[in-house]
């Protein structure tokens, strides 16, 4: 690896140490990286998956282990590019992350809404924000995603762009049959029909409902694709006039422009840095 040169030589003599069975037997070996065959740097690398992934499920019982394989000198964690990604650009845009990054069904989930808005006839806001709208389910995290995306984008969008990627998160449980929203059957799938969210999020739902841009929120909400299908594929360039008249591409691209939310799409870029 490129990073390594000028320090010490890699060890291509050192043959990889067996596993230890236990992670073996935990279906550990998906974290770690054997080298490729023509990789010049032999060292096998770990990817440490982070606290948020592994709490409370049995996978976290091994940072233990996982800390003790890196004391051998054939095994370094995981920093940089991950050979199992494809590269990104030393600049990335938006639609590097969306091709290079996401998985196939958030990114269809996310084309396929902003499609459904675009048929609808709706502003060029709000394709933009149901193009946006999970993007933190597709590259971060799934909890509180509408938070945490609406902060990773909010330096390079309209603020209503981002007020309603926020407030979906919270709208969504909540119907609004004069416009045609009503509870979507899919999360009586995923929480059990006895689910009901805690009360910050009917606070919050409340509070989006008498702002001013209500509308804008609750029509990601409707465009939301809650069925996805696999036959319907949407291509990012259906959307490329629509980003480039409503999402500010940073220069240096996104993850290097020193915003307060670079790190963000830095994590997006290498996912499975140790720190
Ligand atoms: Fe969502
Ligand atoms: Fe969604």
């Amino acid at each position: 690896m490129s990073e390594l040169t000028g320090t010490r030589a890699p060890s291509a003599q050192v043959r990889p140490h067996e596993l230890p069975a236990s992670l073996r037997d935990a279906g550990l070996t998906n974290w770690i990286r054997e080298p490729l065959d023509d990789a010049v740097d032999r060292r096998r690398r770990i990817i440490m998956p982070p606290a948020a992934a592994v709490m409370g499920t049995p996978a976290s019982a091994y940072k233990g282990e996982l800390l003790a394989e890196a004391r051998h000198a054939d095994t370094v964690f995981m920093m940089g590019d991950n050979p199992a990604l494809p590269p990104m650009p030393g600049r990335p845009v938006l639609r590097d992350f969306y091709l290079l990054r996401f998985g196939p069904i958030p990114r269809m989930h996310l084309l396929q809404s902003a499609r459904v808005a675009r048929e609808n006839g709706l502003d060029e806001k709000v394709i933009m924000a149901c193009l946006l709208h999970d993007i933190a389910i597709a590259g971060l995290l799934s909890a509180n995603h509408g938070y945490w995306g609406a902060q990773m984008v909010a330096p390079y969008v309209d603020e209503e762009v981002a007020w309603a990627i926020e407030k979906h998160e919270a709208l969504r449980y909540f119907p609004d049959e004069s416009v045609g929203y009503s509870y979507p059957s899919a999360y009586i799938d995923y929480f059990g029909p006895d689910y009901r969210p805690p009360e910050y999020i009917a606070r919050e739902a409340a509070a989006a409902r008498r702002h001013r841009w209500y509308m804008t929120s609750r029509l990601v909400t409707i465009n939301d694709i809650y069925s996805f299908d696999p036959n319907v594929v949407v291509e990012w360039d259906e959307f490329s006039d629509i980003v480039g008249r409503h999402f500010r591409q940073p220069e240096e691209g996104l993850g290097f422009d020193g915003s307060p939310v670079a790190h963000m799409w830095r994590t997006m870029i290498w996912p499975n840095n140790f720190l």
